[in-house]
Parts: C-alpha cells; sequence; structure tokens
C-alpha cells in the first residue's frame, strides 16, 4: 500500500469525526492556500496543512483553552499536542524518520512560524481561518471574542499577504463590520 495514501485517508477519517463542523473544509481549504501560495509545495507540507489541526478532532485528546493562561500558550500546546498525535499515526505508516520528522517540525510550529516553509503553513491556515472558519467561530463564541481572534489572526499573516484577508466579505453583516473594524485597528 502507499503509505503516503494511507496517511492521508487516515488524516480525513480522524477529522471527518471532528464536533468542530467546520474542521474538514478547514483542512482541506489550508491545502488548497498553501498551493496557491506556492504550487511548488512539497509533500511534506501538504499533509501537514491537512493534518495541523488534527487533535482537535479527537475528543479526550483536545486541549482546553481553559487549562492555559492565554491564547498564544493554548495555541502552542494545540501546535504541539496535534504534532505528537500525526506521530501516532504516521508510525501506522511505515514512513521514512526523515519524512516524519519533517512533518511533526512543520506542525509543532504551524502557529508560529519558524522556518520559511512553516511560515507558508501559518500564513495558508491563517488566511483559510478567515476564509472557512470565522462565521463559525463568530456563531458559536460571539462578537467580542470573535474580535480578539480576528485582530491575533490578523497579526499573524505576513504582512504582503494580509491583502488577502482584507478582500474577503463576509454575509453577516456585523461580523463584516466587525473584520473591517480589527483590519483597519491592525495597520
Ligand atoms: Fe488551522
Amino acid at each position: 500500500m502507499d503509505d503516503i495514501n494511507y496517511l492521508k485517508r487516515k488524516i480525513k477519517e480522524i477529522i471527518k469525526e471532528s464536533p468542530v463542523p467546520e474542521d474538514l473544509v478547514h483542512s482541506k481549504n489550508t491545502l488548497e492556500w498553501l498551493l496557491k501560495l506556492n504550487p511548488d509545495a512539497d509533500e511534506a507540507l501538504q499533509i501537514a496543512a491537512l493534518g495541523h489541526d488534527i487533535e482537535r478532532a479527537i475528543e479526550g485528546r483536545k486541549v482546553k483553552r481553559e487549562d492555559y493562561k492565554n491564547y498564544n500558550e493554548f495555541k502552542d500546546a494545540h501546535a504541539l499536542n496535534s504534532a505528537k498525535v500525526m506521530t501516532e499515526i504516521m508510525k501506522e505508516c511505515n514512513m521514512s524518520k526523515r519524512l516524519a520528522d519533517d512533518i511533526f517540525s512543520l506542525v509543532r510550529y504551524h502557529e508560529t512560524g519558524n522556518t520559511k516553509r512553516s511560515d507558508i503553513l501559518r500564513d495558508a491556515d491563517s488566511i483559510s481561518f478567515f476564509h472557512v472558519n470565522l462565521p463559525y467561530y463568530f456563531i458559536r463564541n460571539g462578537a467580542e471574542e470573535t474580535k480578539k481572534r480576528c485582530s491575533w489572526g490578523y497579526r499573524r499573516i505576513s504582512e504582503h499577504l494580509q491583502p488577502i484577508v482584507a478582500e474577503l466579505v463576509y454575509r453577516n453583516k456585523e461580523l463584516e463590520a466587525l473584520v473591517r473594524t480589527c483590519i483597519s485597528e491592525s495597520e
């Protein structure tokens, strides 16, 4: 069996079960943005894009916001936990250590970036959050939390890519106004 295809299938199976309804779309959409930002993105980056949030799909494994002092610590724990889950799945797939270590590291640093490649993953993930997740996030968490999340998310996008998010339009008028405010306050 092709190990890479098995791995991709396994990631999809797990994320499909996520209690967060937009998780599967976000996984695919992050890969789409990754390929828009870098059409030559290698296999490890593509797999990391699909699986970067995988821990969130597993009830009983996922980290919880209330257990962390602040949002950055929570996001760091989320990235580490997703990287660990990916490593466990990759062990079932007979992957080379080199590829498995590379994917671990990309997922581990997807929230902050730490190399040119993980920076692209962070940007693809951040743009996809605005593209796919934000309307769901708004309904679940309300205006005040969404505003904080928007500002946090917008600031983590590389400056030259921020116009991509600024061009997105939201059907919900309150959300649209909120995003406009966030963007103008961040500039
Ligand atoms: Fe994500």
